[in-house]
């Protein structure tokens, strides 16, 4: 089989580096090229596991830069591109909004151009190219208290300058195939949890807070939903979706598993005291209410239907069995987060790429 050269930006994020392992592992014959600016998001010691492979190679590189992307398209030949490299994180994004538009829509459409650019300069063209972007439901808007999901016919209504900013980086990816026939794929995903998550997000933010028996601050009344789906498995749709997706198509991706914020974090209360050998209840008193987050929107449910129908995917594990997964790893990896929350990692990239 001729070898596949495929980017995955990102590849150092929380999501990125669960497709990073799973495309070197499960595929000895790609070669997969990491491409990611590491941010404070962005961490190599989330890959420590697969860093030596001989088909991963990473690349220090920012999105934005066109010239760099396209000279690695160039250089390794490339095939197919996995884009999740993103500002992520709603909250910044509200202090923030210039970042997310340079990295998400300024990002998206460098690399969308460096792609062109590339392909069509081949004789073959697009043919057997492909560009998968990586969404949010967040585009979406958000939902009331009435039973309906997000289908991928739902109208982008986002709220947050997050949420904005990927709904323009999708249209953008829409754009170069109805314009250019590039050959895209855009999938909008539920909320991920699971390993290697930033600890500004809710679940790891919280299980570091308990263990250290500090305030877990709760915007608003907790009332707001959000719909969570364990990070492999979304690392596993991304898989078939690049595979086997249709071209110009879009997805949703979900697993059906709506929570009240609330009711969420009493479950992790519940499960951190219990692995942690307190008494049922012993945290709670560290739930404290806090000013809500500004536009923060109510609610979040995709329906996958047309994935599981069209491609046969489902989620494999039940939420009771990831959340036990996901708060075992963070008590268990109490060196990984005490290197993210003292920025410790920061550090030791900032030396090792001084004089690159
Ligand atoms: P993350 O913040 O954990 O990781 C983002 C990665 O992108 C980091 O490694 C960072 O260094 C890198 N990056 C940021 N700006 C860059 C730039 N200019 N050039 C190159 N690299 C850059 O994010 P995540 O939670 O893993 O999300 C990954 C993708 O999935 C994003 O596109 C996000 O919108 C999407 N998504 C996330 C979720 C979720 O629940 N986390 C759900 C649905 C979709
Ligand atoms: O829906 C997919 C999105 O999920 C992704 O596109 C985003 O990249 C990802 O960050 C996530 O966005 P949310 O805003 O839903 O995730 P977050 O973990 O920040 O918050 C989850 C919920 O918990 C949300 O309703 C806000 C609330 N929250 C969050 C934090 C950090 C709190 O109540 N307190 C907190 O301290």
């Amino acid at each position: 089989m001729e070898k596949k050269h495929i980017i995955i930006t990102g590849g150092a994020g929380f999501i990125g580096s669960h497709v990073v392992r799973l495309f070197v592992t499960k595929y000895p014959e790609y070669h997969i090229i990491n491409v990611d600016k590491l941010t404070y998001a962005g961490n190599l010691a989330n890959l420590k596991d697969i860093e030596d492979k001989p088909n991963y190679t990473f690349v220090k590189a920012d999105i934005c830069d066109f010239d760099k992307m396209l000279e690695l398209m160039q250089k390794y030949e490339v095939t197919g591109i996995i884009h999740l490299a993103a500002e992520s994180h709603v909250d910044r994004s509200i202090k923030d909004p210039f970042t997310f538009a340079r990295t998400n829509v300024m990002g998206t459409l460098s690399l969308l151009q460096a792609a062109k650019v590339y392909w069509e300069s081949l004789p073959e063209g697009y043919e057997g190219k492909r560009f998968y972007h990586i969404s949010t439901d967040e585009v979406y808007g958000a939902l009331q208290f009435d039973g309906t999901l997000f289908t991928e016919e739902t109208k982008y209504t986002p709220h947050s300058p997050y949420s904005a900013s990927k709904a323009s980086s999708d249209h953008f990816v829409r754009a170069f195939h109805d314009t250019y026939g590039m050959p895209t794929i855009v999938t909008n995903c539920s909320n991920n949890y699971g390993p290697y998550q930033f600890p500004e997000k809710l679940i790891p933010l919280f299980i570091n807070n308990i263990r250290h028996r500090k305030p877990l601050p709760v915007y608003g009344k907790g009332e707001n939903v959000r719909d969570w789906l364990y990070v492999e498995d979304h690392a596993r749709a991304i898989d078939l979706i690049f595979h086997k997706g249709r071209v110009a198509d879009t997805y949703n991706i979900g697993g059906f598993n709506e929570w009240k914020n609330i009711d969420l974090i009493k479950v992790i209360i519940k499960t951190v005291d219990r692995l942690l050998g307190h008494p049922e209840g012993y945290s709670l008193d560290l739930i404290t209410y806090v000013t809500d987050r500004k536009g923060h929107d109510l609610r979040y449910a995709i329906d996958s239907t047309k994935l599981k129908r069209e491609l046969g995917w489902e989620p494999s594990l039940q939420f009771e069995e990831g959340i036990e997964k996901t708060v075992k790893w963070y008590l268990e990896n109490e060196a990984w987060m005490e290197n993210v929350t003292s920025g410790g990692y920061q550090r030791y990239y900032e030396e090792m790429y001084k004089n690159r």
